[in-house]
């Protein structure tokens, strides 16, 4: 009994919690494979895409649309395949993005 109501307020303040935006998502979703904090890869680096977006108010969500159906033209010939919800979840996409606009700190 005293197990289930833990369980129950840890269940709470997990699902409340917003997700800790790191490199643990992109590592999660295999954005990694890739992409890389501060070097090209297959795409862009998470650095550039940072200083590329820097001060456009709706970087997060046009990122975060690009990332869920995914696109090309922007960095070069290269596309990036859409990622669905199986991939990375839309609590982890908003995150992950915000997490490299910020300039995927560690
Ligand atoms: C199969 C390789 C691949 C995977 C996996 C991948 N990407 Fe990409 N990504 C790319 C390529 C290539 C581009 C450049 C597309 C372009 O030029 O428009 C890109 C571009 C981006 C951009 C910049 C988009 C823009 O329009 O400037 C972001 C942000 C991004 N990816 C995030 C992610 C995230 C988050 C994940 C994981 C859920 C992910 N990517 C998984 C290949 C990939």
């Amino acid at each position: 009994m005293k197990i289930r109501i833990m369980l129950c307020a840890l269940v709470g303040v997990l699902s409340a919690a917003p997700v800790a935006a790191s490199i643990d998502i992109v590592k999660k979703a295999r954005c990694v494979a890739c992409h890389a904090v501060d070097k090209k890869m297959v795409g862009p680096s998470y650095r550039e895409v940072a200083e590329k977006y820097k001060g456009q108010a709706d970087a997060a969500a046009l990122l975060a649309l690009k990332v869920r159906r995914g696109g090309a033209g922007v960095w070069g010939a290269v596309p990036m395949a859409p990622n669905d919800a199986s991939k990375i979840s839309d609590e982890n996409l908003k995150a992950a993005v915000e997490w490299i606009l910020a300039g995927a700190p560690s």
